[in-house]
């Protein structure tokens, strides 16, 4: 996977987050002007929860999908002693110091490693967060991370690839429930044939701090954007903070449900559903009683094929709205300021 030809648009962005622990104020570089929350989220229909054993999930998951583009799940199949001792080392990671975090940055024209968030360059101002990307396994910056502690390292490193393994599982049987849910199946995925082994879909993961901050309404954990990906899975520690963004109703908080994942809906599953799926606007916001911790899988298109509305899903009636690109087309020409994917010119 290769995001080298991104080039950022905005603000000559530091490469090293800020030492926010060392930070009493907003510095005038983080300070954003954030609209407010919707006022009572209970008047609204909730995101819905879905059971992933339930025989109709799949139609929930339509409903759900078509009016949000996320869901929770629960009875996901991922074992709850690996999600928690997947938080507690990111805590462990990010509770380190900043020097010892900058040995493991990014290098130049690298997706993976310590640094800022992987969208922060597209936004006009900083983030209060940080990040660390890996693909397999992290063994290379976690030596840099834990220099003198071999069994810091090995414990880190079992348990991200023990849950990159669990996060292939579910994002297939997840893949084939979409297709379900769209009254296809993996016959209509030309890369997606999960019963002969074949799911060329490439994955990341995406491991986000958000620390304690001082003064939360004049800071952005993670600025508004829609994710590139097919779909994406996440988990977020309990203080919550993720929102999303529907047209007249304003921002809503998506809570962290004990035992729940999140599922996202990207931009991709937007453009296979010609549309009918949301790939919805989210944000992170911060606190300043928690330092919330999230980590976010992405499940995306294998990098050489063209994709576009699934061929059973357009007739006269629905024509197709969106041209077949690669993943990498796809990421040249989004903009993080107009986040609709380009539709048919
Ligand atoms: C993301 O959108 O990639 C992460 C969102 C979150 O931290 O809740
Ligand atoms: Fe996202």
């Amino acid at each position: 996977m290769n995001h080298s030809t991104l080039s950022p648009s905005f603000n000559n962005n530091p490469k090293v987050p800020l030492d926010f622990n060392t930070l009493h104020t907003i510095p005038d570089s983080h300070e954003w002007n954030k609209s407010t929350v919707v006022d009572d989220p209970n008047t609204i229909e909730p995101i819905p929860i879905i059971d992933l054993t339930d025989p109709n999930a799949a139609s929930l998951i339509r409903h759900a999908c078509e009016k949000w583009g996320v869901i929770l799940i629960i009875n996901h199949g991922v074992p709850m002693d690996i999600v928690k001792q997947l938080e507690l080392q990111t805590y462990e990671l990010f509770s380190l110091p900043s020097e010892r975090k900058a040995c493991a940055l990014r290098s130049e024209g690298s997706l993976f490693g310590y640094g800022l968030h992987r969208v922060a360059p597209f936004f006009p101002k900083l983030l209060w967060s940080e990040g660390f990307t890996m693909l397999g396994s992290p063994m290379e910056h976690a030596q840099k991370l834990w220099p003198h502690q071999p069994d810091q390292r090995t414990n880190f490193c079992t348990i991200m690839e023990e849950y990159q393994k669990e996060m292939k599982k579910l994002s297939g049987k997840l893949m084939e429930l979409m297709l379900e849910s769209l009254g296809l199946t993996s016959e209509d995925v030309e890369w997606f044939k999960p019963k002969t082994g074949l799911d060329r879909a490439q994955s990341m993961l995406q491991l986000n701090s958000y620390p304690t901050c001082p003064d939360p309404d004049r800071a952005m954990g993670l600025a508004p954007h829609t994710d590139s990906s097919i779909l994406t899975i996440l988990h977020q520690s309990i203080s919550g903070g993720l929102q999303i963004h529907e047209d007249g109703i304003g921002w809503i908080p998506v809570d962290a449900v004990p035992g729940s994942l999140v599922v996202n809906v990207g931009d991709f599953l937007h453009i296979l559903s010609n549309g009918l799926y949301k790939s919805p606007y989210h944000r992170a916001v911060v606190k300043n009683t928690h330092h919330r911790i999230s980590v976010a899988f992405f499940y995306v298109p294998p990098s050489d094929v063209k994709n576009g509305p699934l061929m059973k899903l357009i007739d006269d009636d629905h024509p197709a709205l969106y041209n077949s690109v690669t993943w990498a087309e796809y990421l040249q020409n989004k903009s993080y300021l107009d986040i609709k994917p380009k539709q048919v010119t």
